[in-house]
């Protein structure tokens, strides 16, 4: 413990300016600590404290107020800033599978998307899902030259002087490597460590760490490579980047050579055919997994060859030639105190469980999300028991809790004797909770079911989604604002003077303009604002007057629409003009404009009505009318290599196909950066036609379309 304080009635001033001098920096290293993702070093108690005692200084000596004092600062500290890497290939992430089933379905996508019998002739390797953290290690010439986080998989943070510092990653690689390697891998601290870690810190009388795979990711995403280096990070290589020359042709030979260049690879890695030998591998490792002196979280498994893997290729954001089957997730018991219920940007009411706190492997959980009216009942999504009849969840109940991974813990059933006698049925509410509106379950058009979301339909006017909104506005991944964050967006929000009020986005772009002509309140006079600060901010927003078009569209909130898809409509349609009249002429379901949407690989039908219906919506033609009076969309880049001769060009498949399947013809078009239509209209450039091609063909000849076979379309995208 500290010594005891000086009472701030009996402080000189030069101890004052002193201690306060003493405060800010200490207070900032506690933001860091708490914000970059790492464990605090104190407790929330401790670091509030600190916080008082500046407030309290400052009161007493108003004349010694820092221009960086905490007192001063709008919300969080910066992350430590790390320079950007953007990955030379994206580091994608893999689909999950939880059952025998499942992987079934994987191994049997693999040979009908190959076009190929069943018959167990397809390798698959089989080898531990590391719970650390992924990185991409880049040399040039066997020297390392950078190191980089996943990040939002296309850019990551350059950790490079932190990974030097890890004795398991070569600096240099033997002289006989292609000239560029790209060497990617998980990484992580053993059990052990962390336990010894945490016992140190538990003695010096500070904050403990979570798990290490929390404690791997803050002893790297911190500027001081000593911290990492005190830390004995360990490494494990399985997957590649950018390489100049591919020195095997299997996914078991790339690694064996991973090996050979002096990385640790993992030594429960197999080569296996059946679905039956993949299963009981997996088996396997689970029942070694409480020995291992590694987290894991599961078994991935890969198609051995990398011809096949090329072949199967990717979807939006995971290989198709490659699935992570999970361990099952850990439980525990605990009661539900309170239901409450959250209304989400796009209106969605969502109950949530407040818990008794309690510990799920390892992370102390207090809330779980209770998901809709149904899964409290105990009914599926689709209309099928969860739970038993009487398994209702009520307040007062005792539950088993689920954790699985970083993914949100689950209340999965009731023990129903211990249900409290006077403990009843709760009744979801009719009413949005924020504004009063209707809360209503939709039909769904299709199957005539009840959607298991009730959503309230007050739209702009609820408080609850308008805030949402805004908040999803201006976060990391959209509008990325510094300065202005939830905490923020509340205050613009709810204020009532109108030179500083902001309830949709546009109001944010004009925020300074009306604080400049007409201010009943200056933003720098209010506490938790100050000059440096707000010039801060206005200069983060101009900053953002000039937006990537994927950020723009992301930012608008569509249902469905999160940053992967923003991305693929960016690239699709180039500019935002042509995405907007793309989406208004797409009402049209017979038209060009939706099959064209619908085409995009990674669209879905879902997603593409969701669009299209917010662009129908006058009120939000109102809202990105007002937007783009203050803000520029970038054009996207061009779609994929420009050196392919078929980037943007549309082309249509029809007849049958003998050298692929028509979802591998699909895929692989699309990778080159054509767009894949289904009709055939002036737009298109080729259609492939194969043996019994009928209508398409005939429409192709008559608009003077060009008409190749398959052998001359593998002759034009070079075989
Ligand atoms: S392969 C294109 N193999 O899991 C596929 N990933 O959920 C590249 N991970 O981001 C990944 N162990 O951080 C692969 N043996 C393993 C892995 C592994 C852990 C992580 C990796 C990835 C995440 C995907």
């Amino acid at each position: 413990m500290p010594a005891e304080k000086t009472p701030v009635e009996d402080l000189a001033e030069d101890q004052a300016a002193a201690e306060l001098a003493q405060l800010a920096a200490e207070i900032a290293h506690h933001d860091e600590r708490y914000h970059g993702h790492d464990a605090p070093e104190i407790s929330d108690a401790d670091y509030d404290g600190l916080k008082r005692r500046n407030e309290a200084v400052e009161a007493r000596f108003p004349q010694l107020v820092r221009d960086d004092s905490p007192s001063r600062r709008v919300g969080a500290a910066p992350l430590p800033t790390f320079a950007q890497i953007t990955h030379s290939r994206p580091m994608l992430s893999l689909d999950n599978t939880f059952s025998d089933e499942d992987v079934r379905d994987f191994v049997g996508s693999v040979y009908r998307f190959l076009g190929q019998l069943p018959d167990g002739s397809i390798a698959f390797t089989a080898e531990p899902k590391i719970d650390g953290l992924s990185m991409s290690i880049r040399y040039e010439k066997g020297r390392l030259v950078h190191a980089a986080t996943r990040g939002d998989g296309t850019t990551g943070e350059n950790v490079t002087e932190n990974i030097k510092t890890i004795k398991e990653i070569p600096n240099r690689l033997p002289a006989d490597v292609p000239e560029v390697v790209e060497v990617r891998g998980e990484v992580y601290m053993t059990k052990s460590d962390f336990l010894a870690l945490n016992e140190k810190m538990a003695a010096d009388g500070k904050q403990t760490y979570v798990n290490p795979r929390n404690t791997a990711a803050g002893s790297l995403r911190q500027l001081d490579p000593k911290v990492t280096a005190s830390r004995n990070l360990k490494f494990f290589a399985y997957a590649w980047g950018e390489m100049s020359e591919l020195p095997a042709d299997t996914q078991m030979g790339m690694v064996e050579r991973f090996k050979e260049w002096g990385f640790p690879v993992n030594p429960l890695m197999k080569r296996l055919f059946s679905v039956e030998e993949v299963i009981s591998h997996y088996n396997e490792i689970g029942l070694k997994r409480p020995d291992l002196d590694y987290e894991i979280d599961g078994v991935v498994y890969k198609v051995d060859r990398l011809d096949l893997q090329q072949r199967l290729g990717f979807r939006s954001r995971s290989p198709r030639w490659a699935t992570a089957h999970k361990f099952p997730a850990e439980q525990a018991f605990t009661h539900v105190e309170r239901i409450d219920i959250q209304v989400g940007r796009t209106g969605a009411l969502t109950p949530v469980a407040r818990l008794t706190p309690i510990t799920v492997g390892g992370v102390v959980v207090t809330n779980a999300t209770l998901h809709n009216e149904d899964y409290i009942k105990g009914i599926g999504n689709s209309g099928e028991r969860i739970r038993a009849e009487e398994h209702d969840i009520r307040v007062g109940d005792t539950v088993i809790v689920q954790r699985a991974g970083d993914v949100i813990p689950q209340v999965l059933d009731v023990v129903i004797e211990k249900r409290p006698h006077d403990a009843v049925a709760y009744e979801f509410p009719k009413k949005c909770p924020v504004c009063g509106s209707h809360a209503v379950r939709e039909r769904n058009e299709k199957t005539g079911k009840l959607d298991s979301v009730t959503r309230c339909t007050g739209g702009f006017v609820c408080r609850a989604q308008a805030i949402e909104h805004l908040k999803h506005f201006v976060s990391r991944t959209a509008f990325d604002i510094e300065g202005l964050g939830a905490k923020q967006i509340d205050f613009f929000f709810e204020n009532e003077d109108p030179s500083l009020q902001v309830r949709t986005a546009p109001d944010i772009f004009t925020l300074q303009r009306r604080q400049e002509s007409s201010p009943l309140t200056k933003l720098e006079n209010i506490e938790g604002f100050g000059r440096v600060s707000v010039r801060k901010l206005f200069e983060a927003i101009g900053e953002r007057r000039s937006i990537a078009l994927h950020r723009l569209i992301y930012a608008l909130g569509i249902r469905h629409v999160g940053e992967t898809t923003a991305k693929l409509l960016a690239r699709h349609y180039g500019s935002y003009n042509a995405f907007a009249e793309a989406m208004r002429e797409a009402a049209d379901a017979a038209g060009e404009a939706w099959s064209d949407l619908n085409s995009i690989e990674g669209i879905g039908e879902i997603v593409a009505r969701a669009i299209v219906e917010f662009f129908k919506e006058p009120r939000n033609g109102a809202v990105i009318a007002r937007l783009l009076e203050e803000v520029t969309p970038q054009d996207a880049e061009a779609v994929a290599a420009s050196s392919s001769p078929v980037a943007g060009k549309t082309v249509v498949f029809t007849g049958s196909l003998e050298k692929f399947t028509r979802d591998e013809a699909k895929a692989r078009a699309e990778s080159l950066g054509a767009k894949v239509a289904g009709s055939v209209s002036k737009k298109t450039d080729y259609v492939v036609a194969g043996p019994g091609a009928g209508s398409k063909l005939d429409k192709a000849r008559e608009l003077g379309v060009e008409v190749m076979d398959e052998d001359e379309w593998l002759v034009l995208i070079g075989g």
